[in-house]
């Protein structure tokens, strides 16, 4: 029997044993959706896990943004704790009915709140996710969901962004100065060494359990805006990165250690040289699968431009300079094509 979903909101993932039709991909839906290894990749190939102690971690990092556009790290000094509370924070928000999480719905050109994947609407297909973004303060989003708790929740997510945050920028100037960049040769880095410059979004994610996994999509493949974007996954696969030369990979998750993508910002900013990492999460039969990924990016009046070192002199930039606000812009009507709707030849 055909099973009628609300078309304005998510269905009771729980109830559904059979996928229906609108969240059944094909390669029709998403070309790359069966891309195959070609040849397959050699077993237990995937992003490096890089340990931040080790003594040749910048390198290794530089050379994971050039070869993979991603990579995981382990010894990163975030609390394994503050991970814990994190999940256990993301699982309980969307073990809410689903009344209490529509009270808190994104509304059609707000930011924050409950709702489905922003990138959802560039699909003729539903993704199998639903997902709660938080910036600024999300005081008032998090009373919506719960009455009591919600002080002890924003004391969480605070301390979150502020433990990303420092990771962010320690992480974009190893890889920069593993390349030969410094905070000179980067203008608008260096006037404000305070870090002022940066601004961020957390986006909660739950993948439920699917009855049909292989034709479901939980996320489809992008890239993201960012400068960087550090991601969590609880103890359950489902991150796959895209390389030419391998297909889809999945990038197994490691307890306490955090996912490391190049955004397209950091594409531009770094000549092309960084690959931004073009990504998707598959779901699972069995268990349900959350990730807390965090976006990272430069204020809205900064002008990212790629770094005049890495520009040969007898050429010009491959990309036009541009704002975070401006490429956003860009990516929400040129989609899959954004980088290459900014080249400047
Ligand atoms: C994302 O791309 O924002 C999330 C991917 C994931 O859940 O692993
Ligand atoms: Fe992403």
């Amino acid at each position: 029997h055909p099973i009628h979903l609300p078309h304005s909101h998510q269905p009771d993932f729980t109830a559904l044993r059979e996928l229906p039709d609108s969240y059944t991909w094909t390669p029709k839906d998403d070309i790359l959706f069966a891309a195959a290894p070609s040849p397959p990749p050699a077993t237990g190939e995937t992003i490096p896990l890089i340990d931040l102690n080790h003594p040749d971690a910048a390198n290794q990092i530089g050379l994971a943004c050039k070869t993979w556009g991603a990579f995981q790290i382990a010894n990163h000094g975030v609390p394994l704790e503050l991970l814990q509370d994190i999940e256990f924070l993301t699982s309980s928000l969307f073990r809410l009915p689903v009344q209490r999480k529509l009270k808190a719905a994104r509304s059609e050109t707000g930011v924050t709140g409950y709702g489905v994947a922003r990138i959802a609407s560039f699909f003729n297909k539903q993704m199998w996710s639903e997902g709660f973004t938080i910036s600024g303060s999300p005081l008032n989003d998090f009373r919506k969901l719960w009455p009591q708790l919600h002080l002890n929740y924003c004391d969480i997510v605070e301390e979150y962004e502020e433990q990303m945050r420092k990771l962010a920028s320690k992480l974009m100037w190893l890889a920069l100065n593993s390349i030969g960049v410094s905070e000179e040769d980067v203008k608008w880095a260096r006037l404000n060494s305070d870090f002022n410059w940066a601004q961020a979004a957390l986006q909660l994610n739950h993948y439920p359990v699917c009855p049909q996994p292989d034709q479901a999509m939980g996320l489809a493949a992008h890239t993201d805006s960012t400068l960087l974007t550090l991601l969590y996954q609880n103890n359950t696969a489902g991150l796959q990165v895209f390389r030419d030369d391998l297909g889809w990979v999945t990038v197994p998750p490691v307890p306490g250690s955090l996912v490391v993508n190049v955004g397209d910002l950091f594409h531009i900013l770094s000549n092309g040289l960084f690959k931004s990492v073009l990504h998707r999460a598959r779901v699972n039969q069995t268990r349900s699968r959350f990730s807390v990924a965090f976006l990272w990016g430069p204020q809205s009046d900064i002008r990212i431009s790629s770094v005049p070192k890495l520009v040969s002199p007898v050429e010009s930039p491959l990309y036009q300079s541009v704002t975070w606000a401006e490429y956003l812009k860009i990516k929400a009507t040129h989609f899959n094509k954004a980088l290459s709707m900014i080249r400047n030849h």
